[in-house]
């Protein structure tokens, strides 16, 4: 237990139980702060993350009941336990329904006290452990549980064992940036750099020299040795973004790198051995421009060893479901934002919307949302005209029970103004089922 650092706040009025019990917790190898009002308490649980609260029932100001009140509604994945000096189990069982995990009655041994945190601690593990698993729907920081995204990581693992070359394609915003570096990072060579090169910033003039590099003096203006894009990635992958978009003239030269392995700097005789895996993406169909002869057949084969396409995200609306919750989760904290919801038909058009900029387009919009929704609902009037009549939203005979008792639990929630504690008191459930509804239907 000594290697414990779970942290718990301990909250009581007087001085000398606080000292008793942050003695023997600390012992055990917990992580003690205290606290003699509620009020400070509260304080201490903004500035900081905890594990446990353990609180007193009777305090002279705020009772043991206002904290877990407190609690409830505003921190999720914290346990909260119980200690009353009076024998009279009352405040105890409100407590408890309050929200509570346990309680002990004073007087109790330090062993009662350790036996009943032990416990409280072990169950708020095993639900982190299955939280963990329920959003671990993300591998290499690519969010989705889909059938079609799986099928990407699996390609990724099996990039990321070789050297061969991947093509990557997918519409814009799909995540083609994301698989490659994934691919990178999950390989051998992940100790060597990742060098991202756009092909279409390349003007036709500078392309030897930027991806081969330069000696001093080769071209007028050339004032130092350079080194090139190819030579950076030694060891490591070089990322060929919007190859699809590669002049005729970077086509050869790229073929010609590609399959000499080998490259020449401007103004040098000496050619340069170089181990450079290539991974290259694009927006377009490749094989299309080659049929046009808009693209090199031949440095087409050179790329394709392995081609991963990235799905479009209205093709995998699950993850949408998953991404969704995610940035909202994401962008609120970087924005210091309430988290936004989603109304029932909100999530419909979300899910059936083309998305032409996908994931990225996705990501801009929450941005948006959260900014100036700051912790609202967001209805259907909130989304941008385009998605809304994009969308006919279905009527009431075609739901689904599931849907129906969504759509309930939010406009309940909406009358009480987001109170958990309130919605769930009107809808004859406990906190705890409302929230695992909530979240089993947005995890929000
Ligand atoms: N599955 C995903 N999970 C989390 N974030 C994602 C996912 N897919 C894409 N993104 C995010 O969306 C944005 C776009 O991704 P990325 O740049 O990799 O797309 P792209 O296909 O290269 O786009 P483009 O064609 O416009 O270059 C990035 O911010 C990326 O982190
Ligand atoms: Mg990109």
């Amino acid at each position: 237990m000594k290697n414990n650092r779970h942290k718990i706040l301990l909250v009581d009025d007087s001085a000398d139980t606080l000292e008793i019990l942050e003695r023997n917790l600390d012992q055990a190898g917990y992580h003690v702060q205290t606290s003699q009002t509620v009020e400070n308490a509260i304080k201490k649980l903004i500035a900081e993350p905890f594990d446990l609260v353990i609180t007193d029932l009777k305090m002279p100001k705020s009772s043991g009941l206002d904290l877990i009140k407190y609690v409830r509604e505003n921190i999720d994945d914290m346990e909260i336990m119980m200690i009353t000096g009076y024998p009279c189990i009352s405040g105890a069982v409100q407590a408890i329904k309050d929200g509570a995990e346990d309680y002990l009655v004073k007087p109790f041994t330090d062993e009662e006290l350790l036996s009943a945190v032990h416990k409280v601690m072990d169950k708020l593990m095993r639900s982190r452990k299955l939280h963990c698993t329920e959003i671990s729907k993300e591998s290499y920081g690519i969010i989705g549980e889909s059938k079609e995204i799986t099928k990407v990581f699996r390609w990724i693992e099996k990039a990321a064992s070789t050297s061969v070359n991947v093509l990557i394609s997918g519409e814009s915003g799909t995540g083609k940036e994301l698989v490659a570096r994934a691919i990178h990072y999950n390989s051998d060579r992940r100790s060597a750099p990742f060098v991202p090169v756009n092909c279409t910033a390349i003007p036709d003039n500078l392309i030897e020299s930027e991806l081969f590099g330069h000696v001093k003096g080769a071209f007028t203006g050339a004032n130092s040795n350079r080194t090139g894009f190819f030579k950076m990635a030694d060891g490591g992958t070089i990322f060929l973004d919007e190859i699809g978009d590669a002049s005729m003239n970077l086509q050869g030269k790229l073929l010609r790198v590609i399959q000499n392995k080998e490259i020449l700097m401007l103004g040098s005789s000496r050619v340069h051995k170089i181990d450079t895996r290539i991974i290259a993406a694009t927006h377009k169909d490749l094989p299309e421009l080659v049929k046009k002869g808009l693209f090199r057949e031949d440095l087409f084969y050179r790329i394709n060893i392995v081609d991963i396409l990235i799905p479009a995200l209205h093709e995998r609306q699950s993850d949408i479901l998953i991404l969704l919750p995610f940035f909202v989760e994401k962008l609120s904290k970087e924005m210091q934002k309430k988290p936004i919801m989603f109304s029932d038909k909100a999530i419909q058009i979300l899910t059936n919307y083309k998305w032409p900029g996908n994931v990225r387009e996705l990501e801009n919009l929450i941005q948006k949302l959260v900014v100036i929704k700051d912790g609202d609902t967001i209805d259907v009037s909130d989304l941008p005209e385009v998605m809304r009549s994009s969308f006919n939203i279905s009527s009431d005979e075609n739901k689904t029970l599931i849907q129906v008792e969504r759509e309930h639990i939010y406009n309940v929630l909406n009358s009480v103004d987001g109170n958990k504690t309130k919605a769930a008191k009107i809808l004859n459930i406990d906190r705890k089922t409302l929230r695992e509804k909530l979240k089993s239907s947005y995890r929000l």
